[in-house]
């Protein structure tokens, strides 16, 4: 069986995720600050399946962090075959207001620790003809205003999963999910208004669901595929009609 590790997992679609993986993998649950709802879901999978599931704490601010985290992981069951870069932090950064802060935060957790996670890893994902998933977004191609950071951080990801795709074949595949709208941010507030403008923009005329990402994720997870270096947009078409 495989192992897999997915970043910031305790909640929301890394959960989701988490849990669909979990139909065939050990899974590593990555948290930072949601220590109590990660060991819920370990206790949830492990019920399932005696040790099938662990959680690692990190913050993922520094590249030792992620060095650690991938020795804690890769130490669990013997190495990590499924790596996927989910954990990020989003808020707006209008320009006037953007502080080395949030140019820390938005391009460290979009884009650092998801470049040094899979350095870490990729001997280990080698070894075992793994793979890499990385979470990135629609707004990666075209801006939201007001995120210039956020978006930045994004386009940098997109150009990560095809610069390691090229880089890590032919033993490692890396491939990246761009969702569009689905769970609303709980850090940002987004009015009524904006979310029926948002949704008038969606051909699909609907959100999307945690199901829709995770299944895209095992998709794009399971071997053998012939799938490299790919951007898989989750977004009822919205892309189409920003
Ligand atoms: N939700 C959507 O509709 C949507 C749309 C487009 C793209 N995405 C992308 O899909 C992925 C999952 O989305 P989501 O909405 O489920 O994510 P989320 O809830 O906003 O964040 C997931 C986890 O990331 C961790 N995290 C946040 N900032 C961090 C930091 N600075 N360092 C380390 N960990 C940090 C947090 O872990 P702790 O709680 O343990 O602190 C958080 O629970 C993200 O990459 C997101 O950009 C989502």
């Amino acid at each position: 069986m495989r192992n897999a590790l997915i970043t910031g997992a305790a909640a929301r679609l890394g959960r989701a995720i988490a849990r669909d993986l979990h139909r065939d993998h050990r899974i590593v649950v990555h948290y930072r600050h949601s220590g109590q709802a990660a060991r819920e879901l370990v206790d949830e999978l492990n019920a399932i399946r005696p040790d099938s599931a662990a959680a690692l704490q990190s913050d993922l601010g520094a590249v030792a962090d992620c060095e650690r985290l991938a020795r804690e992981a890769t130490g669990l069951w013997g190495g990590i075959q499924v790596l996927v870069n989910n954990a990020s932090a989003f808020y707006p950064t209008p320009i006037g207001e953007a502080d080395e802060k949030a140019w820390d935060e938005l391009l460290g957790s979009n884009l650092k620790t998801p470049f040094f996670l899979s350095q870490a890893l990729a001997p280990s994902l080698a070894e075992g003809g793994g793979c890499i998933v990385n979470m990135a977004d629609i707004h990666a191609e075209r801006p939201m205003p007001g995120h210039t950071l956020y978006c930045a951080a994004k386009a940098g990801l997109v150009m990560l999963t095809k610069s390691l795709a090229l880089e890590l074949a032919p033993t490692v595949r890396v491939n990246a999910v761009a969702p569009g709208a689905i769970l609303w941010p709980e850090q940002e507030e987004v009015d009524p208004d904006t979310q029926r403008d948002i949704l008038a923009r969606i051909p699909l005329a609907r959100t999307g669901t945690e199901a829709d990402i995770a299944r895209t994720v095992r998709f794009l997870a399971a071997d053998p595929s012939y799938i490299n270096g790919q951007v898989i947009a989750v977004d009822g078409g919205r892309n189409l009609n920003i």
